[in-house]
């Protein structure tokens, strides 16, 4: 346990967007950062004091980091597990290499989030094709496919609505093990950010509502349109995963609500989360200070919420609109997180929106032209 003070370095391991907002949280109160990313442009390297260029599994760039780095954190899960124990040995890794171990795979996950005492959907778990077709008897029909590692943005999935069609999942187990969970028929999608310190003390974020399109979030509605009680199990459910994994740093854990107010885990993500953006304008303690006051071994703080907020993703496509309908709206925070090429789909920034009427926000953003086509 140590204690991370302004002036010294945190190196961070991945440059995407999670990052540069961990990076910018970090420089505000006078932090030094490096980041390791395999780009030459990424995100996080604009902004960052020292750029290391490689693989994230390059064992050299790894110590390179550990030698300039104070404390060393991470922006996304799929980083190689062996490296970052070894990394862990000889720098200081506060949040551990374990954490990653059990959330870059979904078997792992399952398995920890029951052991935490958690709800989950039905779920089996197989190595190959034929393990599966012996299993699925169990989970029944409709059902999802999940590789156990790598995907995101619902890539590495499929839904399967009949043995029928089961054969369709064939080609997921190129990439990795699988499991297959029970089709969940929700009626909201929502997220805890939970943080923790080095103390133990730990504190949940406003909860979010999460809106997907073609399984990519959308939007996020804080707080949450859900009843106390749905909130005080969600809040329960998250503090009892975080606890069961001695969790330092950031744990964001995604929810299923049920019509019957029930909560069900879908899975978790080891670091800040695209639900909790919001918190950069709408609370007292953005995910990303939190994070870095975790990390850094400093105490953390309850966060309270200023108003209720509406983030939204802008995605390649959106760019060009937005840039066109800043001018329109005082009131939108826009961050761009400087990516070269707007791709279709690809993550290029987000706007949040702090308001005292949600419904006229929403409404105010349908009819928008930047993520609608008029
Ligand atoms: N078992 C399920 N039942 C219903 N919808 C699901 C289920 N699993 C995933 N989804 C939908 O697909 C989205 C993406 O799945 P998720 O497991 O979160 O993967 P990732 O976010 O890593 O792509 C979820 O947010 C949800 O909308
Ligand atoms: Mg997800």
């Amino acid at each position: 346990m140590k204690t991370i003070l302004p002036g010294q370095t945190i190196g961070i391991i991945g440059g995407g967007q999670l990052g540069r907002m961990m990076g910018l949280a970090a420089k505000e109160a006078g932090f030094r950062i490096a980041v390791l990313d395999p780009t030459e442009d990424s995100p996080c390297g604009q902004i960052a004091d020292y750029k290391i260029v490689a693989a994230y599994d390059d064992e050299t760039a790894l110590n390179e980091l550990a030698k300039m780095s104070d404390v060393i954190t991470f922006e996304f899960e799929n980083i190689d597990y062996e490296g970052l124990k070894k990394l862990s040995e000889k720098a200081y890794v506060p949040q551990g290499a374990d954490l990653i171990r059990i959330t870059q795979n979904r078997i792992n996950e399952k398995t920890e989030i029951t052991a935490a005492g958690a709800p989950v959907a039905p779920y089996v778990s197989a190595d190959s094709f034929e393990e599966l077709e012996r299993k699925i008897e169990k989970v029944g029909f409709p059902c999802v496919v999940k590789t156990a590692f790598g995907g995101y943005d619902g890539k590495g999935q499929m839904k399967i609505d009949s043995m029928d069609q089961l054969e369709e999942a064939r080609s997921l187990f190129e990439h990795s093990s699988c499991i297959a969970e029970a089709f969940v028929p929700f009626t909201k999608e929502v997220s805890v950010i939970i943080q923790r310190g080095v103390d133990g003390q730990s504190y949940c974020l406003p909860i979010a509502e999460n809106i997907h399109k073609d399984h990519i979030l959308h939007e996020s509605i804080v707080p949450a349109r859900i009843n106390a009680g749905v909130t005080e199990k969600a809040i329960e459910a998250a503090e009892k995963i975080a606890n069961h994994l001695e969790l330092i740093g950031t744990l964001a854990v995604e929810m299923f609500v049920l019509t019957d107010g029930n909560i069900l885990i879908n899975e978790l993500a080891p670091r800040p989360h695209n639900s909790g953006h919001y918190s950069i304008e709408a609370c007292n303690v953005s995910q990303f200070h939190q994070h870095v006051r975790a990390v850094c071994g400093w105490p953390l703080r309850e966060p309270k919420l200023w108003a209720p907020s509406i983030m939204v993703n802008v995605l390649g496509e959106h760019v060009e609109p937005l840039q066109k309908e800043i001018g329109s709206y005082p009131d939108w925070s826009i961050h761009l997180y400087g990516k070269a090429e707007a791709k279709e789909k690809r993550k290029m920034g987000h706007v949040t929106i702090m308001t005292d009427d949600l419904k006229k926000t929403l409404e105010e953003i349908e009819a928008s032209t930047v993520w609608f086509n008029k």
